[in-house]
């Protein structure tokens, strides 16, 4: 059954932060010769999450904007899974303010997955096995959401390689974004301290080599398996994506592919730039627009190739690899649509570009301190977020009473030529929008 069904990745729909600062800027502040992060990472811009986002109402955007996009039923939905390193309850999930906020069904299974990066794609895949057992007898699909804020703490190393952002996925039979191919596991877990964020800590610690060599075991060892199983060899994929904590990353992560199979002697690869540039630059924009989100990072680089590519993509074979510190990573890969309308000026990208507005590096700072600052106790009064700055549609206030305060607001209608209209009265709202 699982075969004829077609499962896979039927939309996606990213939340670009409406904030952003150019790398430029931040090498300047912190003395960098600019070309290091431009060309030595490949990062251009990164975006900054505005005081009053975080990560649930950035996985409440993507997700509402998929909902709406692709005219999906928020009842058709019964299972919930938000991926995200960025947890803001040690308890209550992501998942469930989203699931309240969305006005999903409560027959709806609904939780947060957790291995740094990896974190959407594990949620992804037991979401794949759920529907190929489920949806052919309920109609049910799955939705699973990366959302992630990436912070390293300011002038580390790891500071050009931050971002924020959320992509939302819907999946199900009859996918009409990508549909897996069903080829036996390739996953590879080995326990690694690269990467990782004391509970204690708001920003990120990093072994920045041991990381980079942990990935690149990690693809080698999951890309292998998926070669043994599978018998594709680099010719059989037209696109390849990877896990983008910087751009340069996904440059690596080719190269040793490609070293990968001339070394078994394969035919017909040609010289590695041009093999690169086709297979997998094309991907790469909206990652360098928005730098590392994390577990979205994989997803992003997906819904760039579809909105932006120029060549027909269209049933097209894709292979994918997905990284989490700590470490796992996996290897799989499926055929794009056969329908560009399906997919075209839906994912909320281009949109999501248009009403960016570029932040100097004290308003980066001061974003970055009014965030952390929220996360604390006490820390909700009305006046503390600026009304000028302020997120449409829905905006995190603070914490009051050990709980999370949520506000929905008025939306402009005509966001490309009117700043968000204030409130005219904001309330704030537990689990319901
Ligand atoms: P660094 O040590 O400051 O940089 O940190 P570097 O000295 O290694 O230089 C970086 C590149 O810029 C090098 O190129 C330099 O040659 C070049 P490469 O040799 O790598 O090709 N360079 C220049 N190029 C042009 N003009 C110049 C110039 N100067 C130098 N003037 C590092 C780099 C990535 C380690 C740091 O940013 C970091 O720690 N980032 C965070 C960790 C990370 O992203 N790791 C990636 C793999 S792990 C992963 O992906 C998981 C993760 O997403 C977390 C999760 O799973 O949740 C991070």
């Amino acid at each position: 059954m699982p075969d004829t069904q077609k499962i896979g990745i039927d939309a996606v729909a990213v939340h670009v932060p409406k904030y952003f600062i150019d790398l430029k800027t931040l090498a300047f502040a912190n003395q960098v010769d600019p070309d290091k992060y431009t060309i030595g990472l490949g990062c251009r811009r990164m975006a900054v999450a505005a005081p009053d986002e975080d990560p649930v109402t950035m996985a409440v955007r993507a997700a509402t904007t998929l909902l709406k996009n692709y005219s999906i039923n928020p009842r058709d939905i019964g299972m919930l899974i938000v991926g995200s390193e960025s947890g803001v309850d040690g308890a209550k999930p992501i998942a469930s303010y989203v699931h309240g906020m969305l006005g999903l069904p409560s027959c709806c299974r609904s939780f947060d997955t957790k291995h740094a990066c990896y974190s959407a794609t594990a949620g992804l895949r037991m979401a794949s096995d759920w529907c190929a057992v489920r949806s052919a007898s309920t109609g049910k699909k799955a939705l699973v959401i990366a959302t992630d804020v990436a912070r390293y703490s300011v002038g580390s190393a790891g500071e050009p390689t931050q971002g924020a952002g959320a992509v939302a996925l819907l999946i199900g039979p009859d996918a009409r974004v990508l549909e897996f191919d069903l080829y036996p596991e390739a996953v590879h877990t080995e326990e690694v301290m690269d990467f990782w964020r004391p509970s204690y800590r708001s920003t990120a610690l990093v072994d920045g080599d041991a990381s980079i060599n942990s990935y690149l075991d990690s693809l080698v060892h999951t890309y292998s398996l998926y070669q043994k199983a599978s018998d594709l060899d680099i010719n059989r994929y037209d696109h390849l994506l990877f896990h983008v904590p910087f751009p340069k990353m996904a440059y690596k992560a080719f190269s040793r592919l490609y070293e990968l199979e001339v070394s078994q002697r394969r035919n017909g690869v040609a010289p590695l730039k041009q093999e690169y540039a086709a297979r997998t630059e094309p991907s790469l924009w909206a990652n360098r627009e928005l730098g590392n989100i994390y577990s979205g990072s994989l997803y992003l680089s997906l819904a760039g190739l579809i909105e932006r590519s120029t060549d027909p993509i269209s049933g097209k074979r894709a292979g994918l690899f997905s990284y989490g510190s700590g470490s796992c990573g996996e290897y799989f890969s499926g055929r794009l649509g056969t329908d560009p309308q399906a997919w075209k000026g839906r994912t909320g990208i281009e949109e999501g570009m248009k009403r960016r507005v570029e932040l100097d590096y004290r308003k980066y700072l001061e974003f970055r301190w009014a965030g952390e600052r929220l996360a604390y106790e006490g820390s909700y009064f009305e006046e503390l977020i600026d009304p000028a700055v302020r997120s449409d549609g829905i905006a995190f206030l603070g914490i009051r009473d050990h709980q999370r305060i949520y506000a929905t607001y008025n939306v402009s209608r005509d966001r490309d030529s009117e700043p968000a209209k204030p409130a005219q009265r904001e309330v704030p709202v537990f689990n319901s929008l």
